[in-house]
C-alpha cells in the first residue's frame, strides 16, 4: 500500500500565517493541529515510558484517568538493571505495536535524567545516575520504537533531576557538569538516534526555562547534534509562546489556545519574530506528521500474551541479586516441606510508579499466585500480610501473625518495598528508608529465621545498611511492571538465574550522596555544587563505603574476568584514535547464566579534577557452566576526553590511562595502564600565566633562566610565589620589571611564529 506522505516544502508557502502559528500548538491535550483544507492531520502523542498510556476519551498529565489496556514493562529503573540494550530495543518494538494499535505516533519517552540524588520522586522513571548507561539503553529503546514507524520524545531536557519545585526552580549547573553529566545521554540518543522529537524540561537551567533556552534547544542540540526533530514542551513548560519559539521550541503542549497563537501571529506582523524562524518549526512540525503516516495508515494489533511474556523476561533482567548468604537462592524447599510468604506485596503488588506513565495494565501477576505454582503441590505455601501498606494500627497484630507463620515455616520469604505514598511523579522523597513497620517486622522475622529472603519492590532505591545483616537474602527487583510477580518466582525458584546489575550506587546512609547538601535547593535555586562528581563519581571520590556499588549484581553462578588485552589504534591528533579492551569471561559455576563485563576508564594525571573511574563501555555475555568468551569492547576518544571549559570543547589529556574492567565499579579484575599522545592543551603562556606556569613549560623556563634571578632558582621560596601571576611578580618588582617582562613576552611569540 502507498502512503500518502505530506509536500512539506510546498504547504509551507501555501499555510497562512494563522495556520503556521497552530500548528506550533497541540489542538487538545494529547493531538497536534491539523489543517484540514491542506490535508494535513493531526497526530496523537501518549506517555508512556514503560507503557502506553493512551487516553482517547480523559486527558491529564498527573496519571488521575483512565487509560486503554497496554502492557506494563518493568520502568527505567527496572529495565536499566538489566544493562541489555538488546532487550530495551524489544521491548521498544513492543511499545511500539501497542501505539499502533491505537494510533499513537509518539510514545513520550523514555526519561533519560540522571539520578543526581536518590531522593528524586521519579528515579523509578530514570534510567541511571551515569550517562553512557544511560544514554545507551535509551538509545536502544528509541531505536526499538523507532523501527516500526513510530516516534520517541526523549525526556526531559535538560538538567530536571528533582520534583520539588520541578516547574520553576532554577537548576544552577556548570557547563563542565552539564556536558560531562547531564547532557550525554541525550548527546548519545540524539547522535545514534535521531529520535523524532526531545520534550524539554519544566526547569529553568541556570535562570532561564528549559522551554527557552536557545543554548540547549538549538545551539547544542540541534547545532552541535545535529537533531533534526521537534522539540516538544513538557506539559504546561511554555510561559512564553514566543520566546520559546524563538529558542528553538516547536510544539506547545497541551496548548494555551487563548493566547499562544495570536502572540505569534502578532510577534511575526510586528516584526519581533522572522517569519523564516516560525517556517522551520512548521517544517519540523509538518515532517513530524508525515513520518507518522504510514504507522497511523496500517495500524495492526499486538499479542497481548506475548508481550506479557515478554515483561516477565524484562523483569527477569530488570531484577538485581544483592545478598545470598550461604545459597539460601535458589529455593529448594524438600516436598512435605513449608514455605512462608509474608508480606502485602506478596498480594498486592507494587510494580510501577505514579504520575504520567502510570499504565493501565492488560493484566497482573500476583506474587503469591505465582510462587505457589511455581513451587508445585508438594509444598505448603502459607501467607501473612505482616504489615499494611499505609496503615499502621494493625501491625503489631499482623506482625506477630506473621512471625507465628514463619516459625512454623522451612522457608520464609518477606516481600517488601515501599508503598506509592512514598515515591512519585511530583514530590521528592525526605528520606531512603524502607517504612518503619517494614523493618521491624523483618528484625521479628529474622529473630525466627536466620535463612531470610527479602524480595524488594521498590522504584528509587532504598537504605539497606540499618537491616541487611538480617537477611540471608536480598533480591532487589525495583518496579518491575505487570509481571513482576511471575519473575520473581522465577528468580527464586532457579527457574531464571538473576543477571542484573546496579544502575546506581545504593549508599550506605543518605548523607554520603554527594547532593545531600545541595538537594533540592530553596528560593527557587538548586546548586549543582557537587558538579561531576555524582553517583559512583561521588563515592569514589569521597572514598566512602556503600552498601552495594554501581554495577554490582550476583547470580546463581561465578563467573572470572581475565587476560585484558589493550590495543590503541589512531590517534587524538588524527580524530581516530580507537582503543580496544579484550577480556576473557568463564562462567566457573554450575548454572547457565550471564555476567556483564564493565570497562572503567580513569586519567591517571589530570590538570582538572577528574573521578577516579567512569564507566565508558559495557557488554552482558550469557554462558553456559564451563564456558568462556573472548569479549572485546571499543573506546573513542571521547572515552578519555573532559570538557575543557577554557578551550570550550572536549579534550584529552595526554598521559597516561588506566583502563580497568570487572563486574561491578568496585570489583575491577584486571587493569592495565596505556600512554595515550594528545597535543598539549596546556594554555599558550601569556603575562597572566603564573610563574609555576612558566616554570613548567620548556620554552617558559629557558626565558627566565636568562633573567638569571635568585629568585627563580629557590624552590622553598617557588613554593610561596609561583601560584602569582607574572605580571603580579613584575608589579612588586620581584625578579623582572614590567619591561623585562615585556620583553620575555616578545621573544616568546617570536619563539612561537618561528616554530
Ligand atoms: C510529565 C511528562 C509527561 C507529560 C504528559 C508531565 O507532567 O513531566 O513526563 O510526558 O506530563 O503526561
Amino acid at each position: 500500500m502507498t502512503v500518502t506522505q505530506l509536500d512539506v516544502d510546498a504547504l509551507v508557502t501555501q499555510l497562512t500565517l494563522e495556520e503556521k502559528a497552530s500548528l506550533c500548538l497541540g489542538s487538545d491535550f494529547w493531538h497536534t493541529a491539523g489543517v484540514e483544507r491542506l490535508g494535513i492531520p493531526k497526530i496523537m502523542v501518549s506517555d508512556g515510558p514503560h507503557g502506553l498510556r493512551a487516553q482517547l476519551n480523559e486527558a491529564d498529565h498527573v496519571g488521575l484517568s483512565g487509560s486503554v489496556p497496554a502492557t506494563c514493562f518493568p520502568p527505567a529503573a527496572g529495565i536499566a538493571s538489566s544493562w541489555n540494550p538488546d532487550l530495551c530495543e524489544t521491548v521498544g518494538k513492543a511499545l511500539a505495536r501497542e501505539a499502533r494499535k491505537w494510533g499513537v505516533s509518539v510514545i513520550l519517552g523514555p526519561g533519560i535524567n540522571m539520578k543526581r540524588s536518590p531522593l528524586c520522586g521519579r528515579n523509578f522513571e530514570y534510567l541511571s545516575e551515569d550517562p553512557w548507561l544511560a544514554g545507551e539503553l535509551a538509545r536502544a529503546m528509541v531505536d526499538g520504537v523507532q523501527s516500526l514507524g513510530i516516534g520517541t520524545s526523549v525526556k526531559h531536557y535538560a538538567a530536571n533531576n528533582q520534583e520539588d519545585d520541578r516547574l520553576r526552580v532554577s537548576a544552577e549547573v556548570d557547563e563542565r557538569t552539564l556536558r560531562e553529566i547531564y547532557l550525554p545521554a541525550f548527546e548519545r540518543v540524539v547522535t545514534k538516534s535521531q529520535p523524532w522529537t526531545v520534550m524539554c524540561a519544566y526547569n529553568k537551567v541556570n535562570g532561564t526555562y528549559s522551554s527557552e533556552h536557545h543554548w540547549l534547544l538549538t545551539e547544542v542540540l540541534r547545532g552541535e547534534w545535529g537533531f533534526a526533530g521537534a522539540v516538544v514542551s513538557d506539559w504546561g513548560a511554555v510561559h512564553d509562546r514566543v520566546a520559546a519559539l524563538a529558542a528553538g521550541l516547536d510544539l506547545e503542549m497541551p496548548p494555551d489556545l487563548q493566547r499562544s497563537a495570536p502572540a505569534i501571529v502578532a510577534a511575526v506582523n510586528e516584526g519581533k519574530l522572522p517569519e523564516s524562524v516560525l517556517d522551520e518549526t512548521v517544517r519540523r512540525m509538518l515532517r513530524l506528521v508525515s513520518a507518522s503516516m504510514p504507522a497511523l495508515a496500517e495500524r495492526g494489533d499486538f499479542d497481548e500474551a506475548e508481550h506479557h511474556a515478554l515483561a516477565r523476561k524484562a523483569a527477569h533482567e530488570s531484577a538485581v541479586l544483592l545478598k545470598n548468604e550461604g545459597g539460601v537462592l535458589p529455593l529448594m524447599p524438600a516436598a512435605g516441606s513449608t514455605v512462608a510468604v509474608i508480606g502485602e506485596f506478596a498480594q498486592t503488588p507494587r510494580y510501577q510508579g505514579a504520575g504520567s506513565s502510570q499504565v493501565n495494565p492488560t493484566r497482573l501477576d500476583i506474587p503469591l499466585d505465582e510462587l505457589k505454582a511455581a513451587l508445585g503441590d508438594d509444598v505448603t505455601v502459607t501467607f501473612s500480610a505482616g504489615f499494611g501498606v499505609g496503615r499502621t494500627s494493625d501491625d503489631e497484630k499482623l506482625a506477630a501473625e506473621a512471625v507465628e507463620a514463619a516459625r512454623a515455616a522451612d522457608h520464609v520469604i518477606a516481600y517488601l518495598g515501599l508503598p506509592s505514598t512514598d515515591e512519585s511523579e511530583g514530590f521528592d522523597r525526605r528520606h531512603m528508608d524502607l517504612p518503619a513497620n517494614q523493618i521491624a517486622l523483618l528484625e521479628a522475622l529474622a529473630e525466627v529465621n536466620d535463612r531470610l529472603v527479602v524480595v524488594l519492590a521498590n522504584g528509587s532505591s532504598v537504605i539497606m545498611s540499618t537491616w541487611q545483616d538480617k537477611a540471608a537474602a536480598i533480591l532487589e527487583c525495583w518496579l518491575s511492571g505487570q509481571a513482576a510477580g511471575g519473575a520473581a518466582a522465577d528468580l527464586l525458584v532457579g527457574r531464571v538465574n538473576p543477571s542484573g546489575k546496579l544502575a546506581e550506587t545504593i549508599p550506605v546512609r543518605l548523607q554520603d550522596n554527594t547532593s545531600y547538601l545541595n538537594f533540592p535547593g530553596d528560593s527557587g535555586f538548586v546548586r549543582y555544587g557537587e558538579g561531576i562528581f555524582i553517583g559512583y563519581r561521588g563515592y569514589d571520590a569521597t572514598e566512602r563505603e556503600v552498601s552495594y556499588p554501581f554495577g554490582f549484581g550476583l547470580s546463581y553462578t561465578t563467573f572470572a574476568i581475565s587476560d585484558l588485552e589493550v590495543s590503541q589504534q589512531g590517534s587524538v591528533e588524527g580524530g581516530d584514535l580507537a582503543v580496544d579492551a579484550a577480556v576473557t569471561v568463564t562462567n566457573t559455576g554450575t548454572t547457565e547464566g550471564a555476567e556483564v563485563v564493565q570497562v572503567y576508564v580513569r586519567d591517571v594525571e589530570s590538570s582538572v579534577a577528574r573521578p577516579i573511574r567512569e564507566l565508558k563501555g559495557f557488554a552482558k555475555v550469557w554462558l553456559q557452566p564451563g564456558e568462556s568468551q573472548r569479549v572485546s569492547i571499543g573506546l573513542d576518544e571521547r572515552s578519555f576526553a573532559f570538557w575543557s571549559v577554557r578551550l570550550g570543547r572536549w579534550a584529552v589529556e595526554g598521559g597516561e590511562f588506566e583502563i580497568a574492567v570487572g563486574s561491578s565499579s568496585r570489583d575491577l579484575a584486571v587493569s592495565e595502564t596505556i600512554k595515550i599522545d594528545a597535543p598539549s592543551i596546556a594554555p599558550p603562556l601569556d603575562a597572566d600565566s603564573t610563574l609555576q606556569e612558566w616554570l613548567a613549560s620548556s620554552p617558559g623556563r629557558s626565558l627566565l633562566g636568562r633573567l638569571a634571578s635568585p629568585l627563580f632558582r629557590d624552590t622553598e621560596l617557588i613554593k610561596v610565589i609561583g601560584t602569582m601571576p607574572m605580571r603580579t611578580l613584575a608589579n612588586f618588582g620581584m625578579g623582572m620589571a614590567h619591561q623585562k617582562l615585556d620583553e620575555l613576552l616578545e621573544d616568546l611569540r617570536g619563539a612561537g611564529k618561528k616554530a
